[in-house]
């Protein structure tokens, strides 16, 4: 195997944090809904986490890995059908559901300040006051546009 197959420190660092929010049991209620198409929650916020840490590979962005992880896994952590359910207590489906997010995030997990403001911020600019204010959350507003994207208007997205 040569260098560039190999696992960096990183890489590592991206897989151990990912393992652990992935297989927590509220984490994995999102497998129930679907996000856009045939590709369930659970699905669009891991592929949502793959793009954003690639992106950041590919820029050569020293970022924080286990803020970016786990801000991209939580970030549509809302927990109820947005086809069925556009209006909820905390609003319109897609400017409330980062608050939504964020709060069920927050109540599973103890969070830092900048993963809470990726989740809440990564529907900018949509939300337009909520402003992605990281690297990280840049890079997940972005990566979550791409796939949002891919998963409206491709058949097999991934
Ligand atoms: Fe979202
Ligand atoms: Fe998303």
């Amino acid at each position: 195997m040569n260098n560039s197959a190999e696992f960096s420190a990183r890489d590592k660092e991206f897989i151990k944090t990912a393992k652990e929010i992935l297989s927590h049991k509220r984490v994995k209620l999102m497998k129930n809904f679907t996000q856009h198409g045939d590709v369930s929650c659970y699905q669009h916020c891991t592929m949502v986490c793959l793009y954003a840490y690639l992106y950041a590979k590919r820029l050569g962005w020293d970022i924080d890995v286990k803020a970016l992880v786990r801000g991209a896994l939580l970030h549509d952590f809302f927990l109820y059908d947005w086809h069925d359910q556009a209006f909820t207590p905390d609003g319109l489906h897609g400017f409330s559901h980062p608050i939504t997010a964020e709060r069920n995030a927050r109540n599973t997990f103890p969070l830092t300040k900048k993963e809470r403001n990726i989740i809440s911020n990564h529907m900018w600019p949509l939300t337009l006051t909520r402003i992605p204010d990281s690297k990280e959350a840049w890079l997940v507003c972005m990566a979550d546009k791409y796939c949002s994207l891919k998963e409206t208007l491709l058949k097999n997205p991934y």
